[in-house]
């Protein structure tokens, strides 16, 4: 095998990733690089001379032809930032969107501390983990249908220094308690809409993203059911699509909640629901 170097291997991946059609080909190189070498992006091009041995190259092209393939940069990397928290991700759980961060962030700035939280559909446990480093002597609680998301939550909260009860639930289904904060994002893709998607989204489970009733079966059945599990002046809180607003205040009114508020995102959509 030839002695390439650091230049080498920047080169040739960020040509290989252009070809794939990568959006980004030249930062997924780097930030492949970066993650494997560890060593920061800056680096890169102080050590451009700096000759790989043979098992950094393997690595660096493994990652690359992965990334040929559509498959996201952060399952490859496996590690996301959300808000103030590193995160691990494999393949058995969503990536945290930025949509979800602008939601927390709006709960943390606008709440005044609840004393119990919980986060439906935790996926891998960015909200409660969020929640909890703010309000550390709040109780907060995250359950999800999927095990493997729990072990990969349970796993973030310890990382994250943060006491979190985890419960594996379909919806309210295991949940026996009230909530000062009930706060989720559930799948919301209509299955007509998952077909048209890039293909790296097809990386991520199906069932954390899809959702029946074109879309909106999980609101339904959360609005449906929120309630019982709310302390008197209780909130929910949905992350919600762009053009789900009007559904979501309908069903809401229809299940005898008084108090709906819909929050634009800085892309100026609807994306939250605050509901009483
Ligand atoms: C859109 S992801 C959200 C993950 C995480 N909260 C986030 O914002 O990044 C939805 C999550 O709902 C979970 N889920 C799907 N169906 C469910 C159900 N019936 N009951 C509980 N959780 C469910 C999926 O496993 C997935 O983790």
């Amino acid at each position: 095998m030839a002695n390439l170097t650091l230049k080498d291997i920047l080169i040739k991946s960020s040509d290989f990733l252009k070809n794939k059609n990568i959006d980004t080909p030249r930062l997924d190189t780097e930030l492949i690089i970066s993650h494997f070498l560890n060593i920061n992006r800056m680096d890169i091009y102080l050590q451009f001379e700096r000759i790989l041995t043979q098992s950094e190259q393997n690595l660096i092209r493994n990652a690359i032809v992965e990334r040929g393939k559509r498959k996201p940069l952060q399952y490859i990397i496996g590690i996301v930032y959300f808000l103030d928290s590193k995160i691990t991700v494999n393949e058995t759980v969503l990536i945290p969107r930025p949509e979800t961060e602008f939601m927390i962030d709006y709960i943390l700035k606008n709440e005044s501390k609840p004393t119990s939280v919980l986060d439906l559909c935790t996926g891998s446990g960015v909200i409660a983990i969020s929640i909890k480093k703010k309000w550390n002597d709040t109780e907060v609680y995250a359950s999800d249908i999927s095990i493997d998301a729990i072990n990969i939550a349970k796993q973030n909260a310890e990382n994250n220094d943060t006491n979190i009860s985890f419960i594996n639930s379909n919806l309210f289904n295991k949940i026996n308690r009230k909530y000062d904060l009930i706060i989720s994002n559930p799948p919301y893709i209509s299955e007509t809409d998952y077909n048209n998607l890039s293909p790296e989204l097809f990386f991520e489970p199906k069932s954390a993203l899809v959702a029946d009733d074109n879309g909106d079966f999980f609101y339904k059945q959360i609005l449906q059911n929120a309630k019982k599990f709310l302390n008197p002046n209780g909130k929910l809180y949905l992350e919600i699509g762009a053009n789900q607003a009007e559904m979501i205040q309908q069903t809401a009114l229809n299940n005898n909640y008084n108090n709906i508020k819909i929050i634009k995102d800085l892309a100026n959509l609807n994306r939250i629901a605050i509901i009483k």
